[in-house]
């Protein structure tokens, strides 16, 4: 199979149309301009959203990310910062608020790896990934929720006073030698995110962890680029078929509408059945 093609064995993801049930809503989305950022961007304006596109390092991709979310008739604006640093993340927050109206849904995804054999690991290494996958997620949930609880509950747009989805990953339960920064970020932000749903629930906001298994993005890149390591990741995902971004675009879409009021604090796994251990499927 080569890179580009899809689904060689596993059939094609479901490809129907995202219903309209966020209609009037604002979101921001860090980490939006690629990947599965990208996907979450274009789910989130074709359910109806208004959506701010947070990037790092290309302008150009952000920009014509929020060309195709205008052309659905939806408000794009793109906002650069660096989601580890607070200054940034407090001017990118207060400009989306004042450019969109209000933020009801947060999409924290920005993120990345840094990896190394344990012992090789620098400081820098440990220090990038938790700030950007961990810290990030506080900050740009802190800003964020300031605007929730002030404009609290529109009953017109949402039950909800807002909702934040944090991006985390299989590895955020299942060990991954070779990224113990990956995976002690991923973990943090488990329990991050139940702790700041359990001290929100009052207000009606909601947070929610979605984890995803093998998605066809840049950052596993060399994991599906060859027929080989195609092979290889297919003995971990019983469904025999790489994630593709818009399968977590879709979920989201869920996760961030009213059809999901009553789940808050929990994580959702959208991983082709990985956290099933199929390793195990033949006795073990
Ligand atoms: N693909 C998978 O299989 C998979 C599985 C589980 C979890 N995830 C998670 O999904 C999220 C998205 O990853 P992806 O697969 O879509 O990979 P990706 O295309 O590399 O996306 C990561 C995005 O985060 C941005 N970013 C990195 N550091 C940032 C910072 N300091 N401030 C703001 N933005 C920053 C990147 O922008 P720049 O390129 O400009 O730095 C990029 O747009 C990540 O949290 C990742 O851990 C992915």
């Amino acid at each position: 199979m080569s890179g580009n093609s899809t689904h060689p064995r596993g059939g094609p993801p479901y490809v129907g149309r995202i219903p309209e049930i966020l209609t009037g809503q604002k979101a921001l989305v860090t980490g939006g301009s690629t990947g599965i950022g990208a996907a979450c961007v274009r789910a989130l304006a074709e359910a109806g959203a208004d959506v701010a596109i947070n990037y790092r390092s290309d302008p150009s991709s952000a920009e014509s990310l929020a060309e195709d979310v205008r052309s659905l008739g939806r408000a794009a604006m793109t906002v650069q910062a660096d989601v580890s640093s607070e200054e940034q993340v407090e001017s990118m927050v207060s400009e989306a608020v004042d450019r969109l109206g209000t933020i009801d849904i947060l999409v924290n995804n920005a993120g990345l790896q840094a990896d190394a054999p344990f012992e090789e690991m620098t400081l820098d290494q440990w220090r990038r990934v938790i700030d950007v996958n961990l810290t990030g997620q506080f900050l740009c949930t802190r800003a964020v929720v300031r605007e929730f609880k002030r404009r609290g509950v529109v009953p017109e747009v949402s039950c909800a006073a807002g909702k934040i989805i944090n991006m985390s990953s299989v590895h955020d339960a299942i060990p991954w030698a070779g990224h113990v920064n990956y995976a002690a970020s991923k973990g943090g932000v488990q329990m991050f995110t139940k702790s700041i749903a359990q001290e929100l629930a009052p207000r009606k906001i909601r947070a929610i962890i979605l984890s995803p298994g093998a998605i066809r993005t840049n950052i596993n890149r060399p994991a599906w680029e060859s027929q080989e390591a195609y092979d290889d990741l297919m003995k971990l995902v019983p469904l025999d078929r790489i994630g593709e971004p818009s399968d977590i675009g879709r979920v989201l879409v869920w996760l961030a509408s009213d059809f999901s009021d009553y789940i808050s604090g929990t994580t959702i796994y959208v991983d082709g059945g990985m956290m099933l251990y199929p390793g195990f499927a033949e006795g073990g």
